[in-house]
């Protein structure tokens, strides 16, 4: 059984929660880049001001996703919503039933709702395993409740299918 953690960070966030998580999960892990610049304070314009239009080609990662039975996609929260590359890779990528779960980081934390809900839609399955992290406890090698809760699931739902 092979899983691979794909993520989009802008400011590092993102990959201490991904790298963490794979680690637990004796996952890959890969980081998106995005084909739009979004660092710096002008790429923090295009983040806040055009994201959620982010759509068009594909965002690049050095693994391929068919070589895994299984995908869990990460990012931060922009403006409620997924941030353009990992819309991007989604979309472009078309994961499907690869697809067994996905987080995200933000200011709040919280439930997130729109940033899942979107993820639905593009991938079309109605459900998957999830869980959301404030930023300040994304910090390196430490896991949070919901986060250990979602790796051991996962881990058992996973070993059941295999
Ligand atoms: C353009 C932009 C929009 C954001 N919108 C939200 C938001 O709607 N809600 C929230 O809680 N955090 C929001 N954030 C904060 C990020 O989700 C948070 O800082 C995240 O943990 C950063 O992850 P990273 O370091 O992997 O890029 C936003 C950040 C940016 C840059």
């Amino acid at each position: 059984m092979s899983i691979l953690v794909v993520y989009y960070s802008r400011t590092g966030s993102t990959a201490r929660q991904a790298e963490t998580l794979a680690r637990r999960l004796n996952a890959d892990c890969d980081e998106i880049c995005a084909g739009t610049a979004y660092d710096g304070p002008v790429g923090l314009l295009n983040a806040a001001f055009t994201a959620a239009l982010d759509t068009e080609g594909p965002a690049k990662t050095k693994r391929f996703i068919r070589a895994y039975d299984h995908l869990i996609v990460g990012g931060p929260v922009w403006g409620g919503q997924l941030p353009g590359p990992l819309r991007r890779y989604l979309i472009f990528n078309d994961p499907k039933t690869r697809l067994a779960g996905a987080f995200c980081t933000s200011w709040h934390g919280g439930p997130q709702r729109a940033f899942f809900n979107e993820i639905r839609q593009i991938v079309g399955i109605p459900t998957f395993p999830n869980f959301s992290v404030e930023q300040r406890h994304c910090e390196e090698g430490l896991i949070n409740l919901s986060a250990a809760r979602f790796a051991r699931n996962l881990s058992t739902s996973l070993s059941n299918v295999a």
